[in-house]
């Protein structure tokens, strides 16, 4: 149970005429939840809670937020000070591993990280399968999935080599994203290289070509390093919900990473970044009439939202937004770049914020809101952005897997339901039928 305490308190509850104490646990920032673990037992009751917006669903010891003070912080180091001062790798040790790494520490991971980077050729000749277009999130999906067939030691005993296997993930996700944006352009694959830094090498992967020799720019690799690091994480979010449900079947890593993309895939979720920049250029399009879409957004006869703005949890800023606007600015005055879709971004922002249908709803701009702007002021395509977010969001996953493996809680996933189809009914013969 990580280090939530069984608190003083216990809450009380009234069915059929019985009364239940139920637990009350008590997290260590404070946050404290009933403990209704025993409550099926004890009564037949369960509890319903649709969208699981009042279900903790685990203890953990990685990521603390807390959503009406706009707070997060990743092993307990707050995000503004990580996004500041240190790498993507280090972010992803730490998450993965409990601590900020030492400087020792650090260069064996990145030592690993650089020895793993190469993918099986075999697995190269998969990119060729895949038709013109294909979403790079579905081939992402897959590749990773197969990695389990190259690694098959993984099935037998899951947790074997976990560290490297870890490591091993980190680094061939970054290769087999940035492969599978340069099969899109029809253009030869660049291999990684030893000498670069993680990000780095992966916009080199990216961009660089034998006739138009990339130029690694400090400014644009700073600004990689610092949305992968608040992507690193986000507690018990829809996705690494799901490597969890997915790998509390006890299956390998890699198969739960895979579940954990394919539900970042949507719309609501990760694939919300892609939905803000194809948004903003629709309103740029038009003639920058930002006002309409702040109407649509409000006509509940419209089923359009305002991409980027909402959090289910944050109902104030999120903090992450914060430190992207200001990123956004810097990246762009660095790059020299003046982006119109952020001048609507900006203006859109100034009138939802001030909007009493925004305000009433606690609806401020979420992370994805700028991360796009930033994504395209450094080359990466639109179709790229999902997987970007996947790239980040990849230590926490592993983190949450290998928690959920260790914690001796652990239960398959298997939530129970509330049934309102037909009652109990007699059978009618195929030929009865009318
Ligand atoms: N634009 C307009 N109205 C909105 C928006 C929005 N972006 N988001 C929520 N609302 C309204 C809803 O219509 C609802 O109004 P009502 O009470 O009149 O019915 C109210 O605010 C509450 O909305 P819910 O859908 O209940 O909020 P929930 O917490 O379930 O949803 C979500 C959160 C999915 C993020 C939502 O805000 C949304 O769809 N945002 C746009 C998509 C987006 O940006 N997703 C990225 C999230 S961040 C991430 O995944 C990394």
């Amino acid at each position: 149970m990580g280090n939530v305490v069984v608190g003083q308190e216990t809450a009380e509850l009234k069915l059929d005429g019985k009364v239940y104490q139920l637990p009350v646990v008590v997290g260590s920032e404070g946050e404290k939840a009933i403990d209704i673990r025993a409550l099926r037992a004890q009564s037949g009751y369960i509890t319903l809670d649709s969208g699981f917006m009042n279900t903790g669903s685990c203890c953990s010891s990685i990521t603390f937020l807390d959503g009406e003070q706009g707070i997060l912080s990743y092993r307990g180091y707050g995000i503004e000070e990580l996004a500041e001062n240190c790498t993507f790798v280090e972010v992803a040790y730490l998450l993965d591993h409990g601590s900020l790494p030492t400087q020792t520490e650090l260069s064996k991971f990145s030592q690993m990280l650089g020895k793993y980077a190469m993918i099986h050729e075999d697995m190269i000749r998969f990119f060729d399968g895949y038709p013109p277009n294909s979403p790079p999130m579905a081939i992402l999906s897959s590749m990773v999935s197969s990695l389990c067939s190259f690694y098959p030691e993984m099935l037998d005993n899951p947790l074997e080599n976990i560290e490297e296997m870890a490591a091993r993930l980190i680094s061939k996700v970054r290769t087999i994203a940035a492969f599978s944006y340069k099969k899109s352009m029809g253009q030869p694959l660049v291999y990684p290289r030893h000498d670069l830094s993680y990000c780095a090498n992966f916009l080199n992967m990216m961009f660089d070509s034998p006739v138009n020799p990339y130029v690694i720019n400090d400014t644009v690799v700073r600004a990689l390093n610092k949305l992968l690091i608040l992507h690193g994480d986000h507690e018990q979010n829809c996705s690494t919900a799901t490597v969890r449900v997915a790998g509390s079947a006890r299956v390998n890593l890699y198969a739960s990473i895979s579940a954990g993309i394919n539900a970042l895939w949507g719309p609501l979720h990760g694939g919300a970044n892609q939905a803000v920049m194809e948004m903003l250029t629709q309103i740029h399009e038009e003639g920058g009439d930002y006002k309409k879409y702040i109407a649509k957004a409000k006509d509940p006869a419209d089923p359009f939202r305002l991409v980027g703005f909402g959090h289910r949890v944050y109902k104030t800023h999120d903090p992450r937004a914060l430190i992207i606007k200001k990123a956004c600015d810097d990246v762009l005055s660095a790059l020299n770049i003046s982006d119109p879709l952020l001048d609507i971004a900006k203006e859109l922002e100034e009138v939802a914020l001030k909007d009493p249908y925004f305000v009433e709803r606690n609806l401020y701009p979420n992370v994805d809101f700028y991360s796009g702007i930033i994504y395209r002021a450094i080359g990466i395509p639109t179709n790229m952005f999902t997987v970007m977010f996947a790239l980040g969001r990849l230590p926490g996953w592993i983190a949450h897997w290998k928690e959920m493996w260790d914690d001796p809680d652990w239960r398959i996933s298997r939530p129970r339901q509330v049934y309102v189809g037909p009652k109990r009914r007699p059978f009618v013969p195929l030929a009865e039928r009318t």
